[in-house]
C-alpha cells in the first residue's frame, strides 16, 4: 500500500540568526528547493527575520513559520506577537508548545490549547509539539504523557480544525543532545499518537494527519527515521542552521520516500 506522505521538513532556527545571516541561509535553501520538489519545506526564523525571509521566498513553495504566538489578536500585551501579525508577515505555520517554551516560559497544555485556537482563527497551521522528559521515559510514562498532551492540548477541536494541525513529537531528552530516538523508538510513539488521534477524530483524519519527529535529526539518521511508517517528516533544530545539513536531511527523506513509491 502506498501510504507514505511526502516529507514535511521544518527548520526551527530557535534564537539564532541576524537578518543578514537569515537571508544567507534562506537563500541557499530556496535555491536548493528547485531540486527538492517532493518535500514541503518550512523555514522558522526568529520573529525579527520573518519579513526578510518571506521577501526572499517570494513565490517559491518554501513556506514560512513562526516559533510562537499569543492567543489574543491585539491589545495591551507588551512583548507578544499575535496570529494576525504572523499572517500579515506571510507565515503559513506557527510552532506551538515547543518543549523549550514549556520549560523556560511556563507554557502548559492549557496555553497550548488557547494558542491553537488563536492560530486557527487567523488561518495559520499550528505545529503542535509534544514529548516526554527522560525521567518520564525511564519511568515508562511516555505514552501517558503524550496522551495527556493530546487530550488537553487539542481539547475542543472540531474534526475540521484538527485537519489544519501538524503534530511534532519531540522527546525532550533528544533535543539538542545528539541523542536521537532510534527509528523504532520514534515510530512506536508516532504510531501511538496516530492511534489516539484515530480514537478522537476517526481513522481517516488520523491517517491523513502529518506527524513529524524532532530531536537531533541529522543527515545520517533522516533516511532511517523517514522510512518508518508513521514518521511524516521532521522538525529540525541545530542541523537546520546550516544549509548543507538541512538540505541533506531533506534529500535523505526524499530518498526514503521515493523507495516507497
Ligand atoms: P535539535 O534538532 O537541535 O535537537 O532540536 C530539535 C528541536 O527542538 C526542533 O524544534
Amino acid at each position: 500500500m502506498h501510504h507514505k506522505k511526502p516529507p514535511f521538513v521544518a527548520g526551527n532556527w530557535k534564537m539564532h540568526m541576524t537578518i543578514q545571516e537569515a537571508k544567507l541561509l534562506a537563500a541557499a535553501i530556496i535555491q536548493a528547493r528547485l531540486e527538492l520538489s517532493e518535500a514541503e519545506i518550512v523555514l522558522i526564523p526568529p520573529f525579527t527575520a520573518l519579513r526578510s525571509v518571506k521577501k526572499l521566498a517570494g513565490e517559491s513553495p518554501v513556506q514560512l513559520g513562526a516559533q510562537n504566538l499569543f492567543w489574543e489578536e491585539q491589545g495591551a500585551y507588551t512583548g507578544e506577537i499575535s496570529a494576525p501579525m504572523l499572517k500579515n508577515v506571510g507565515c503559513r505555520y506557527v510552532v506551538i508548545g515547543h518543549s523549550e517554551r514549556r520549560q523556560y516560559f511556563g507554557e502548559t497544555d492549557a496555553t497550548v490549547n488557547k494558542k491553537i485556537a488563536g492560530a486557527l482563527n487567523s488561518k495559520l497551521n499550528p505545529i503542535v509539539c509534544m514529548g516526554e522528559t527522560l525521567e518520564e521515559r525511564e519511568a515508562g510514562k511516555t505514552m501517558p504523557r503524550v496522551e495527556s498532551q493530546i487530550q488537553a492540548g487539542l481539547a475542543g477541536l472540531t474534526p475540521e480544525q484538527f485537519r489544519e494541525i501538524i503534530i511534532a513529537y519531540e522527546p525532550i531528552w533528544a533535543i539538542g543532545t545528539g541523542k536521537t530516538a532510534t527509528p523504532g523508538q520514534a515510530e512506536e510513539v508516532h504510531a501511538f499518537i496516530r492511534e489516539k488521534l484515530a480514537e478522537i477524530y476517526g481513522k481517516e483524519a488520523a491517517f491523513c494527519a502529518i506527524i513529524i519527529y524532532g530531536g537531533s535529526v541529522k543527515p545520517a539518521n533522516s533516511y532511517s527515521l523517514f522510512r518508518e511508517k508513521n514518521i511524516d517528516g521532521f522538525l529540525v533544530g541545530g542541523a537546520s542552521l546550516e544549509a548543507d545539513s538541512f538540505i541533506q536531511i531533506i534529500k535523505e527523506a526524499i530518498r526514503a520516500y521515493k523507495e516507497e513509491q
